[in-house]
């Protein structure tokens, strides 16, 4: 059988229907199988599964064991349609053969189980991937690029080491923001003992991948080791302006943009009462921007913040920090608005807040954009974050120096959201097996 590249789109029949976005695919790009996953029956300790294959691929099938692996304790203890195992089915001999374009339905088994009921993560055709991404339409990152903007997510060592996660973000992805490597903890975890390894094995990935790179934070309350936030007033100071020389200075013509500060303002709009705060004082903020420029000159240097994406009491803070920063001549070139946003939550003001930044003169970029729901997932929630995103995205290319759409990951399967808002999450373009989700859609939609 003739190999093809990737493909399918996986359907959760009892909750999520993903299908490979329409249009234009080619004979190396349409995959060669789609694979439909439902649960019709699940009774709390067992369930019964069922399967259909259809061949995408152009050429027929003739012999076919697909494998699977179930992230749960879930055990087949019979099967129909072909010869199951644990981890496989393999056909029967009457329906070996599947021609081109044909569906094969009818494969089904009982499990037990017990926990979570979750499907499994991917499926491979006589191993070759089903579930792989986005046939059949430009990238995200060339879509977005077309329109003067880039497309982008947040990447860590774990997504690197992904190879399904790591070649859908090569692919869609133009732009990477480094999620934890490039932190205080991971740099500099006792004084002056630098380690850039993680960083800069995601900034090597992101180059191989032809992708510019976002360092992601230099002045943070969170991911700062105990040592610094032990230090006295006197000691934290230089302590900063050491870690932000050696740090942007390392990745210094690499990085396109710094996120020099992160998240010091508090949701009512007064400073965050962070040990820097309360050791350094106001000033802490324009000596970290300072610090920032004359170690990387041409960095655009950001102050990165959430909860800040429509006007309100804390984007007010913020604007007047940029404002003073500006009358005083402190370096700032970008405000970002992480966007971590609620269900159907997308502010109405986001472009008028995103436009009076821009009128500041500094560029702004939509920096770690997720959009959580409450599990599970169903069509009319996806809907609605299809449209929530969307209207980000519109948001975004309303507004001239909006320069940019990061997201924070790609897929659900490595989102930040479940373990720190359980019973939330699928708040990322594609689902935990890659398929895109109609999020997705709605960002090439907008930015087409
Ligand atoms: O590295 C340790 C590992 O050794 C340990 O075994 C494991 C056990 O929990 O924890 C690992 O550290 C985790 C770290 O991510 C690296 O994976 C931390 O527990 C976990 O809290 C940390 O979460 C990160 C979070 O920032 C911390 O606040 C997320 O991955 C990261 O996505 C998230 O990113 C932030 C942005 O930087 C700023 N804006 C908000 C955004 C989401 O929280």
């Amino acid at each position: 059988m003739k190999r093809l590249p990737h493909v399918l789109s996986l359907v959760l029949a009892s909750t999520v229907a993903v299908a490979a976005p329409a249009a234009t695919a080619t004979a190396d790009d349409a995959g060669q199988c789609k694979i439909t996953y439902s649960v019709p029956n699940d009774w709390g300790s067992g369930f019964t599964g069922a399967v259909s294959i259809t061949n995408t691929s152009g050429m027929a099938i003739d012999g076919w064991t697909l494998t699977f692996s179930f992230p749960g304790n879930q055990r087949i203890t019979n099967g129909w349609g072909a010869t199951w195992t644990q981890t496989s089915a393999t056909a029967m001999s009457w329906n070996r053969t599947i021609a081109p374009g044909a569906t094969l339905s009818g494969l089904g088994f009982n499990a037990s189980y017990s926990g979570a009921n979750s499907p499994p993560a991917e499926f491979r055709l006589n191993g070759q991937l089903c579930n792989a991404p986005t046939p059949g339409t430009k990238p995200l990152r060339d879509l977005a690029a077309a329109r003067g903007k880039y497309f982008g997510s947040a990447m860590t060592v774990p997504e690197l080491e992904d190879t399904q996660n790591r070649e859908l973000t090569a692919r869609e992805a133009g732009v990477i923001t480094v999620g934890n490597e490039m932190k205080w903890e991971a740099t500099e975890p006792s004084r002056g003992q630098f380690t850039f390894t993680g960083g800069d094995r995601i900034w090597a990935g992101a180059v191989a991948a032809g992708q510019r790179v976002r360092g992601h934070t230099l002045v943070w309350h969170n991911q700062t080791p105990q040592w610094v936030q032990d230090l006295p007033a006197n000691q934290l100071r230089q302590a900063m302006l050491d870690h932000i020389a050696a740090v942007a200075g390392h990745y210094r013509g690499k990085v396109f943009a710094w996120d020099v500060v992160n998240e010091a303002f508090e949701d009512n709009g007064t400073r965050r009462q962070s040990f820097w705060q309360q050791k350094l004082g106001d000033g802490y903020l324009a000596e970290a921007f300072r610090a920032a420029r004359a170690a990387d000159p041409d960095a655009k240097l950001y102050y990165n913040d959430y909860n800040t994406d429509g006007l309100g009491a804390k984007s007010d803070a913020v604007y007047e920090l940029v404002k003073s920063f500006k009358q005083q001549g402190v370096p700032i070139d970008g405000v970002g608005f992480q966007s971590h946003l609620l269900l159907g939550g997308v502010p109405a003001s986001m472009r008028q807040n995103l436009q009076r930044f821009a009128d500041l003169g500094v560029d702004v970029a939509i920096t770690e954009l997720d959009i959580r729901m409450t599990l599970p997932a169903d069509s009319v929630k996806l809907a609605t974050q299809a449209a929530d995103y969307g209207a980000v995205a519109r948001a975004c290319l309303a507004v001239t120096r909006c320069v940019g759409i990061t997201t924070w990951s790609l897929s659900d399967k490595h989102s930040w959201i479940p373990s720190v808002f359980p019973g939330q999450g699928a708040a990322l373009p594609f689902d935990e097996t890659f398929a895109p989700k109609p999020a997705y859609r709605a960002l090439a939609g907008a930015f087409s």
